[in-house]
């Protein structure tokens, strides 16, 4: 049975808190259906059928950083670390761009060892000889090098606030506080990047009101990409024990951050496709228009061990790709062949 409440939500042009908490909390499966359907048409609307592929270099896996949920934290002395240098980033660009694929993602832990020059080098190696956009996820850095990288020809940079709860925040992250994560994110959007955040879905303690918070923190950064994955726990970490995040309530919030957020790219997450088989279809079905193949070479990609049981680990990357564009032509959906730039620059 559908009530008439969800009926008249899911009309609605702007949704408050506790709608959003109402949407994410349904449980029986028509009223799921249906706000799947919803989040489906409102991505059909904002997004067209187009998927965009971005494909990514997991280029190091040192980490300053100590989240107590990843298994990349500097603590974690189980991770045999590495680091590639720019000969190898750079050729992996080259796969990328041979896979027809027209967005880069570098990202890394946050390893200060490469230097604003480094990542500066990197980036216009990069524009000079390709036609692609550069998606940074370096994690903090200062003003000063978002600017210069932004110079540099970055078009795009992702830092998720992780979860939008001040207390919860404090307690997983031991340096960090959530209010200069969202003081980071101001800064890239006025640096001119076309900035991506979103959250992890199941830490220990969450509540749907701090999901709806996420969601709504989304919309108030203006952001132009939001990922919203599964948590799922990494050995080496004090969450090693932590069960893993619903799988319903992780597909759940995608659809409602497509109907709250409307025109922004949002990824069916490789942690989603990790956590169930056919996790990354489920989430495209329901808002998602996103997808991030990995790229990073062997030997290093078994290491950028964020959580256990990442799939495509021992998988030849174009191989990936070639399961993707077949699983996206089976959704009746097409792979882009643009550079899938934010959904809001085009807009007045
Ligand atoms: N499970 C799922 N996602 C995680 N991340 C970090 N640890 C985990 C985990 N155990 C996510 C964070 C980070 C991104 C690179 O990986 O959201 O921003």
């Amino acid at each position: 049975m559908i009530s008439t409440k969800l009926i008249s939500i899911l009309k609605k042009a702007t949704l408050s808190k506790d709608e959003i908490v109402f949407l994410l909390s349904l449980s029986g499966k028509e009223e799921i259906e249906k706000l799947y359907s919803r989040a489906d048409e409102v991505r059909k609307e904002f997004c067209g059928d187009e998927i965009h592929l971005r494909g990514i270099i997991e280029f190091s896996n040192h980490c300053e950083q100590d989240c107590l949920y990843c298994g990349l934290r500097i603590s974690n002395l189980e991770l045999p670390r590495y680091r590639m240098t720019s000969k190898e980033i750079l050729k992996t660009v080259n796969c990328i761009v041979e896979a027809n694929i027209r967005t880069i993602v570098l990202q890394s832990g946050e390893d200060f060892s490469y230097t604003k020059e480094y990542i500066s080098d990197i980036i216009r190696n990069i524009k000079e000889k390709y036609d692609v956009a550069i998606t940074l996820s370096l994690g903090e850095r200062s003003f000063e090098e978002y600017i210069d990288w932004r110079n540099a020809g970055a078009d795009r940079y992702l830092l998720k606030h992780e979860i939008a709860n001040p207390r919860l925040y404090s307690a997983f992250h031991n340096k960090q506080k959530l209010g200069d994560r969202i003081h980071h994110l101001q800064l890239l959007k006025a640096a001119g990047y076309q900035v991506g955040s979103g959250n992890i879905i199941g830490l220990p303690g969450q509540t749907f009101v701090d999901i709806a918070d996420d969601i709504l923190l989304c919309k108030e950064l203006d952001c132009d990409m939001a990922s919203f994955s599964p948590f799922i726990p990494s050995n080496g970490t004090p969450f090693r024990k932590v069960e893993k995040a619903d799988v319903e309530l992780t597909v759940k919030t995608i659809a409602v951050a497509r109907i709250v957020l409307k025109d922004v790219h949002i990824p069916a997450t490789t942690a989603l496709g990790s956590l169930v088989e056919n996790g990354r279809e489920k989430g495209l079905k329901t808002g998602a228009n996103v997808v991030m193949p990995n790229f990073t070479p062997h030997p290093y990609r078994q290491n950028y061990k964020i959580y256990e049981g990442k799939i495509c680990i021992t998988d030849d990357p174009l191989a990936s790709v070639g399961c993707l564009n077949l699983m996206i032509e089976g959704l009746g959906r097409k792979v882009s062949d643009g550079k899938g730039h934010s959904l809001k620059l085009f807009k007045n």
